[in-house]
């Protein structure tokens, strides 16, 4: 990983394989990504109920949803929705993961460094 221009290096797009997640960390920040039907989403693998780390959470190609271990709540990869609370509460008293904004230069996938909810800390 290195930085340039105010963007992270995380991988290149054909590094990342289909279902198999894979998690970075930038500066002590978590970062998730994850290829769904060819396409890049990085969300913030702590699940918003109670922290635990869900990039081990059981991902489904099918729905594009990533489950947390621990309570079983349910999130879209796509916009970090939560589709389902713990212990199969309502989704709607969750809050959303955390969704990463990237770009792809070149093939290569690029992290923002300042992300709307805060800033990822920059090389100093
Ligand atoms: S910590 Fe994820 S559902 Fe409780």
């Amino acid at each position: 990983m290195s930085e340039l221009e105010g963007r992270f290096f995380l991988c290149k797009v054909s590094d990342l394989v289909e279902g198999e997640p894979r998690k970075f960390v930038v500066h002590g920040s978590d970062v998730l990504l994850l290829k769904l039907d060819g396409k890049i989403h990085a969300v913030e693998p702590m699940c918003s109920h109670d922290g635990t780390d869900i990039s081990r959470g059981k991902f489904s190609q099918h729905s594009g949803t990533l489950e947390c271990p621990k309570h079983y709540a349910v999130f879209d990869v796509r916009s970090g929705t939560p589709l389902r609370g713990p212990f199969g509460a309502d989704g709607d008293t969750q809050p959303p993961l955390r969704v990463y904004r990237f770009k792809i230069d070149s093939g290569r996938i690029m992290l923002e460094a300042n992300q709307e909810w805060g800033v990822i800390p920059q090389y100093t």
